[in-house]
């Protein structure tokens, strides 16, 4: 009989492409199906992540729980970020672990099963050649790794710790796995790095000279594929050839993210990002010049050691020029193993606390107001989840989240869709015979 495989994944876009690949993995290899119950499970995973501190807290009360829930012989994993930074010390504090595998190592999974308290966390581990697998947990997207690792030293970032450096994965084989993606049915991928737009500054072998604006272009030639994606680019790589390459190019969804860390120069070069703020507003500037019509998301630490009231007013003060579409912003949390953990002023945490209110307050204020432009406009929309009421839900090109009512047969397709009802997260729309605007 089929074993059960109950996996819960924390993190990002990277960390859900590792499941995808540790799933394949185990069905494929070792005949397990996934299970959403954790009693019915034969191995419960966490794909951990470790960029903030209070999801490595939660890591032990959860697997604590799950201890007390799983069956007679079940066994329990620790993967992704926390097992690579944390690895023996996860056993030792939560000794029914059965095994700790880190997020360079993920395709030794049905290798460490068989190892009682196996710990493997080598972040030297080439994955680059076979970084893929068929498992997909949605037929109309596919996520394709491009690259593993992280070679910039964020003074914050504990990512290049537990990922290794960067290597960048041969451009025959990101092609292959979006042909086979197309040849499945999916017409959107999702390109997927640390730093995507590095593309090219190291391969493990051999490899023609490429950078990430040449791998776009030989991925938007692959037939079916109709929309491409992309997560996470760096400001600092933005050149003028990737952002005309981007706006120009069809296939490219016109919505881009910008992690902007912080407004204010100084903290910038603190945190060894690379670029300014007038860099940053610049390379805005140059974008929406090329594609007027672009979303920009982005993500803000607010509370970096040493941040004056001067330095967050100029974050805001970046914000009220750019208006972004889209924000992720979190208090800054000191990691492990990274340069600014012993960085000296640290902000007081009520001050933090503030200013992440404020600075989420005008990012509401600012989107509440921008999001009006949407209403009765009509849109190319791509369906790609069942919702419950009988709606249905997909993206625009620019990636808004609309929702109308249909069923199974729209998934997967392309439809013309007039937005009645703007909304925060999710717009409603109906479909229309009407072309796109
Ligand atoms: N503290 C707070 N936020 C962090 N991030 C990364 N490291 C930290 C940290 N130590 C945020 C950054 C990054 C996003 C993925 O997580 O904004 O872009
Ligand atoms: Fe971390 Fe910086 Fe690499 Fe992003 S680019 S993963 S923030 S070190």
């Amino acid at each position: 009989m089929a074993k059960k495989l109950f996996i819960e994944t924390l993190g990002c876009a990277m960390n859900e492409r590792d499941s995808e690949h540790m799933i394949a993995e185990l069905s494929q290899k070792e005949d397990y199906t996934l299970t959403d119950s954790v009693e019915d499970a034969d191995l419960i995973l966490i794909n951990t992540c470790s960029v903030r501190e209070r999801p490595v807290h939660k890591l032990f009360s959860e697997l604590g729980a799950f201890n007390k829930k799983k069956k007679e012989g079940a066994k329990i994993g620790v993967c992704g970020c926390t097992a690579s930074h944390l690895g023996e010390e996860i056993i030792k504090k939560a000794p029914y672990v059965s095994f700790v595998l880190g997020a360079r190592n993920v395709s030794k999974i049905t290798e460490v099963l068989h190892k009682p308290k196996a710990v493997e966390t080598d972040i030297n581990y080439d994955e680059s050649q076979f970084a893929f697998n068929d498992f997909r947990s949605s037929p109309y997207k596919a996520y394709i790794n491009i690259s593993i690792g992280c070679d910039k030293q964020c003074t914050f970032c504990i990512v290049p710790k537990t990922r290794g450096e960067e290597i960048s994965i041969p451009a025959d084989l990101i092609v292959a796995e979006a042909q086979k993606a197309a040849k499945n049915g999916a017409k959107e991928v999702f390109l997927l790095g640390q730093n995507v737009n590095n593309y090219g500054r190291r391969f493990s072998g051999e490899h023609e000279k490429m950078n990430f604006t040449q791998l776009l272009r030989r991925v938007s030639a692959v037939e079916g594929i109709e929309r491409i994606r992309f997560t996470s680019p760096h400001p600092f790589h933005m050149d003028d050839e990737f952002l005309e390459e981007f706006a120009s190019n069809p296939k490219i969804c016109k919505s881009m993210h910008m992690p902007l860390q912080s407004g204010s120069s100084k903290i910038l070069k603190e945190m060894k990002r690379g670029y300014t703020k007038e860099w940053f507003l610049n390379r805005v500037e140059k974008l929406r010049a090329v594609c007027p019509e672009v979303s920009i998301s982005t993500d803000i630490i607010v509370a970096f050691p040493g941040e004056s009231d001067e330095d967050f007013e100029e974050t805001l003060d970046v914000m009220r020029q750019v208006e972004f579409d889209q924000i992720f912003s979190f208090k800054y949390s000191p990691r492990p193993l990274t340069e600014a953990q012993n960085y000296p002023n640290p902000v007081d945490p009520e001050v933090a606390k503030e200013r992440l209110v404020r600075l989420q307050a005008l990012h509401q204020e600012i989107s509440d107001r921008k999001i009006q432009r949407h209403k009765d406009k009509v849109y190319e929309v791509y369906f790609e989840e069942l919702s419950h009421d009988y709606y249905v839900k997909g993206r625009t090109n620019t990636n808004v989240i609309v929702k109308v009512k249909g069923s199974e047969e729209l998934l997967g397709t392309f439809k013309n869709v007039r937005i009645t009802e703007v909304a925060r997260t999710v717009m409603t729309g109906e479909i229309v015979e009407e072309k796109a605007s």
